[in-house]
This record gives structure tokens, C-alpha cells and sequence, in this order.
């Protein structure tokens, strides 16, 4: 009688811990996706550490891993967004700032953010990491070695499908993707975006903010530097404003200040790094052939005159490759 009692009870413990195994192989498997059974030990180590834990990705951008270099530069305190809560500017960030496109006499800032937030509704930051979140990204650029790459279906498997500037994704689909959920511009590159995908304005100027305003209301802003759009087409509620600390911070750390100030592409891989748990590098660099197009241009020498400007490409790529070379990012380069 004794010995069956125990046997039972073996049983219900067996039993007790297969529901716990299961349980723990569930909610630590990355969002649900393509795991399999072998990967158990894994998933236990993984539920006993997950309390030092920054994701649930395999890997995690955040975490350090013995990178000095690395780990001298990632601030994850500076927040990537200015929001209602995150509104204030520092006084030698905002002087910087002033300088980037030389703006003469700028508007009260803090009053344009006051109106901004009318509009729009400042209240995301997206720095909701977790041991339980493993969010994984697509920085998509736009070079030429996009073209045939057939990258498409594997970009828009990320959960964010991060794109910039005019780059669009109709009749580009099997190399770029067709998903896209933000999109960096600024009034000079901007474009229409579809109802569900979120605009990232970068804004080098004051004028930038009123802009944005003028774009979603009134539309009486027809002109920065250049002539650019009265209004845009993106839903309101998904604009969010590129933080000039968080651009301040890439110049300053990432770029030792080389260049003038730093390309869309670094500042929208840096804000990859503080927002996601992995991230995937597309489209960034020249072509096979050395050039400089974007994806969508036929004329290959299109892009030659971009290798000059107020961006360090060179220093901008060996970031890159410094990033890639330590496994933070992955990058591909076309095919
Ligand atoms: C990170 O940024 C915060 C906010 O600007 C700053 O106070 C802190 O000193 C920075 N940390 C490092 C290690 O640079
Ligand atoms: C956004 O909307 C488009 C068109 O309505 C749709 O095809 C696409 O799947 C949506 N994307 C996401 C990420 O929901
Ligand atoms: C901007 O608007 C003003 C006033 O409505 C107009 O005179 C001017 O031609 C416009 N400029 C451009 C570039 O469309
Ligand atoms: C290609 O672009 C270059 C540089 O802008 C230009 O000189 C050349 O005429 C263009 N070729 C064609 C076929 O459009
Ligand atoms: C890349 O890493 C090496 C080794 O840590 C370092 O010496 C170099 O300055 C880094 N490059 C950049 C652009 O930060």
C-alpha cells in the first residue's frame, strides 16, 4: 500500500513538473515562433535567469557581452523620443542643436512642444523592455545592394520594420519587403505614409516642429531651406518626434563628432539599439560595384555626389562594422 502511495505520488510529481516545463517552454518561447523541443534546457536556463535577463531573445542588444567599446557607448538612459513626459532639452544639447541647420531666429522651443503635443499625442516612449519581450528589427537603408537581394519576405518577418527618408516599398517588395511600421523623415525627405505605420520625425530645426504642426492642421508651411510638402499623409496619432539629446548622444558617443552631425541611417540604427531587442542591418553601404545609388534610381552613378556632405561615411560605416563585428547587429549586404 505504502509503496503504491509513493508511486502515485511520483506520478503527480512527474506530472506536476512536465505542466511546469511546458508552461515555462511557453511563455519563453520568442513570441511564439518557431521553437522546438530540444530547445528545453534552454528555455529553463533561460526562466532561472530571467530575472538578470534584459529580453527573451536568444542574445539581447542591450546586454553586455565584454565589448568595452560597446558598452563605453550604449546609454540606454537617454530616451529615444521626445514625449509630454520627456520634454525637456538640456541647455547644451539645445545650443547644438540650434547650429545643425544654422537657424537664425527660432521660436520659443518649449512653446512649439506645447502646441506640438496638442496635436499629436506624445505619450510613447517604446523603452518597455523586459525579460519577457524579445522584439526584433529590420533597419531598412536604401542602397543599390538591395536590388535582387530577395530580402523581402525575411525583412518583413521582423517585428519592426524600421525604413527612412522617400524610400518606397511598392514594385520594390521582394528586396525590401512590404512591411513597414516606422519611417524616419524629416520635411525635406518626407513622404506619405500608410494609416498603420508610424512616422519618426528627425528634426534639425525648430522649424521642423512647426512644420509638423502646420502639416497635420493648418498647412500654411510650404518652405524650410527648400520648398517641402503643405501636408503629409500619416495618421496623427502615429507621429513621433526623434529626441535631439538621443541625436546629440549618436554624435557625441557614437560619432566622437566626426562629421557635422550624424546620417538618418546611423540615427536610426543607434535608436534600434535602444529599442529593440535584436537588430537586423538591410541596405546600408554602397553596392557590389562601389556605388552609392538608392534602390529604386536606374542610373547607378545617381548617387555619387552623396559620398560628400555633412556626414563622416566613413566613420559612420566603421561603427557599423565595429557593431557587426561584435554580434550586435547583424548586416546584410546583398546578395
Ligand atoms: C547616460 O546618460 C545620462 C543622461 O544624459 C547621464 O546622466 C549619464 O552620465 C550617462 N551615463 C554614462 C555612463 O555616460
Ligand atoms: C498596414 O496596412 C496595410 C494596408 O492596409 C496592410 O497591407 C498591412 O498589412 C498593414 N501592416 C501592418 C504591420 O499591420
Ligand atoms: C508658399 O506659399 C506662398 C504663400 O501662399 C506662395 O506665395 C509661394 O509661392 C509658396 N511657395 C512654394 C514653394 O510653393
Ligand atoms: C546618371 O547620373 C549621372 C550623375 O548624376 C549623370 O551624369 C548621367 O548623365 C546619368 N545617366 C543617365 C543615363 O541618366
Ligand atoms: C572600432 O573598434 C575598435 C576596437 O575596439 C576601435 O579601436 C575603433 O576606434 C572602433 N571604431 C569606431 C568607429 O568606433
Amino acid at each position: 500500500m505504502a509503496f503504491r502511495r509513493l508511486r502515485n505520488f511520483k506520478i503527480f510529481l512527474s506530472v506536476g513538473f512536465a505542466v511546469f516545463f511546458i508552461m515555462t517552454y511557453i511563455s519563453f518561447n520568442d513570441n511564439g515562433k518557431s521553437t522546438s523541443l530540444y530547445k528545453f534546457p534552454e528555455q529553463l536556463w533561460r526562466f532561472m535567469m530571467s530575472s538578470r535577463r534584459q529580453c527573451g531573445c536568444d542574445t539581447c542588444v542591450a546586454e553586455p557581452e565584454g565589448s568595452t567599446w560597446f558598452d563605453e557607448r550604449l546609454n540606454l538612459s537617454i530616451s529615444p523620443l521626445l514625449t509630454k513626459q520627456n520634454n525637456v532639452i538640456p541647455e547644451s544639447v539645445y545650443k547644438w542643436w540650434l547650429t545643425l541647420q544654422g537657424e537664425k531666429k527660432p521660436k520659443d522651443i518649449y512653446e512649439v512642444m506645447e502646441e506640438l503635443f496638442k496635436v499629436i499625442p506624445g505619450d510613447f516612449d517604446l523603452m518597455d523592455q523586459s525579460p519577457y519581450r524579445c522584439r526584433t528589427c529590420a533597419v531598412v537603408g536604401n542602397s543599390g545592394n538591395l536590388k535582387s537581394s530577395y530580402y523581402g519576405p525575411e525583412i518583413d518577418e521582423h517585428d519592426f520594420v524600421l525604413r527612412m527618408n522617400h524610400a518606397p516599398t511598392a514594385r520594390f517588395e521582394q528586396d525590401v519587403g512590404s512591411k513597414t511600421t516606422h519611417h524616419f523623415v524629416y520635411p525635406e525627405s518626407v513622404r506619405d505614409l500608410q494609416a498603420n505605420v508610424s512616422m519618426i520625425l528627425i528634426p534639425f530645426k525648430t522649424l521642423d516642429l512647426q512644420w509638423i504642426i502646420s502639416a497635420l492642421t493648418h498647412g500654411t508651411i510650404n518652405r524650410t531651406y527648400i520648398p517641402v510638402p503643405r501636408k503629409v499623409r500619416v495618421s496623427k496619432e502615429k507621429v513621433l518626434v526623434y529626441s535631439p539629446e538621443l541625436m546629440k548622444y549618436v554624435y557625441d558617443k557614437w560619432l566622437l563628432n566626426h562629421g557635422r552631425y550624424p546620417s538618418t541611417g546611423l540615427l536610426a540604427v543607434i535608436f534600434a539599439l535602444h529599442v529593440c531587442d535584436k537588430v537586423d542591418i538591410y541596405g546600408f553601404g554602397a553596392d557590389s560595384k562601389g556605388n552609392w545609388h538608392h534602390y529604386w534610381e536606374n542610373n547607378a552613378s545617381a548617387g555619387a555626389f552623396r559620398v560628400t556632405g555633412v556626414h563622416d561615411g566613413d566613420f559612420e560605416a566603421s561603427i557599423l562594422a565595429n557593431l557587426t563585428s561584435i554580434n550586435k547587429v547583424l548586416m546584410f549586404r546583398g546578395r
